[in-house]
């Protein structure tokens, strides 16, 4: 993206899918990473709530809450100028009534200034996303492994296997479409499954470990730069190692500190 390119819209989304440009996701929890995103031409920064399990150190995203993904939203769009920025509603902010979710969903762009919304689940969810969608809130849905059902689900396991969730995954993934979502992330599944789903459908998918087939890919920032050491799950594929290059800086820092090279005259007042 050149400095002076326009900023991307929602509707941009359907267009790229269209044209056959594969639309390139990364998650992103703050300003810093958001301006460094932007300037390497990641299409959508998305606040998901693995904020909850990357930064907060927690083991699910079932905790986190709507005023820290609104809180972290906010930091994005303020790094963000092209981009467009989604935000993950969390547990329980949109699945007890329709009014809630408009209610919530709506904090998240006045709030946040994001772009969007992002909510987990298929057909028990068309008539929210119609709701959204209809009162001019994007929502991008998630179908497949939906972490907030983690319990439910047995753990963080491929989904999609068999033919009947797989034809339950193809339904879903159509109400959404006719319910105005205007993309589908898509975790976990095996890569036929995906790439059925994303031929079947106008808009784009996203996929996080469900194969080529998708119109698009997402992963955890702080996975693919190596920040998350201990995560490697087949998907992944590590960008960088972030962890090790700041171990390498801090030892270095702590190093100079201690034997008093740091701060030298250069980094000193008179
Ligand atoms: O919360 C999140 O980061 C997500 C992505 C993994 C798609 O939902």
């Amino acid at each position: 993206m050149s400095a002076d390119a326009r900023p991307l819209t929602v509707p941009d989304l359907l267009a790229m899918k269209a044209a056959g440009r594969r639309i390139v996701m990364l998650t992103c929890y703050d300003a810093a990473f958001a301006r460094l995103l932007e300037q390497a031409d990641v299409d959508v920064l998305l606040v998901g709530d693995s904020l909850n399990q990357v930064l907060a150190g927690h083991e699910t995203t079932l905790s986190a809450t709507l005023d820290q993904m609104i809180y972290h939203g906010a930091s994005v769009r303020r790094g963000a100028r092209r981009s467009l920025v989604f935000v993950d509603l969390p547990f329980l902010t949109y699945q007890i009534s329709v009014a809630e979710a408009i209610r919530n969903a709506g904090r998240v762009l006045q709030e946040s200034g994001a772009h969007g919304v992002k909510l987990e689940g298929g057909r028990p969810m068309a008539e929210t996303v119609r709701a959204l969608v209809d009162r001019g809130i994007p929502v991008i849905g998630h179908l497949g492994l939906t972490p907030q059902s983690v319990h439910a689900l047995g753990g963080y396991r491929v989904q999609g296997r068999d033919e009947r969730t797989a034809d339950r995954l193809l339904a879903d993934a159509h109400a959404l479409e006719e319910a105005g979502a205007c993309a589908i992330v898509l975790e976990l599944l095996p890569s036929a499954l995906a790439r059925r789903i994303s031929a079947a459908l106008t808009i784009p998918t996203i996929g996080i470990g469900a194969g080529a087939g998708c119109d698009g890919q997402v992963l955890v920032l702080h996975d693919m730069l190596g920040l998350n050491e201990g995560f490697n799950p087949k998907f992944l594929k590590r960008y960088a190692g972030l962890g090790e290059a700041v171990r390498t800086a801090v030892r270095s820092y702590a190093a100079e500190v201690r034997d008093g090279r740091y701060p030298g005259p250069e980094h000193s007042f008179e």
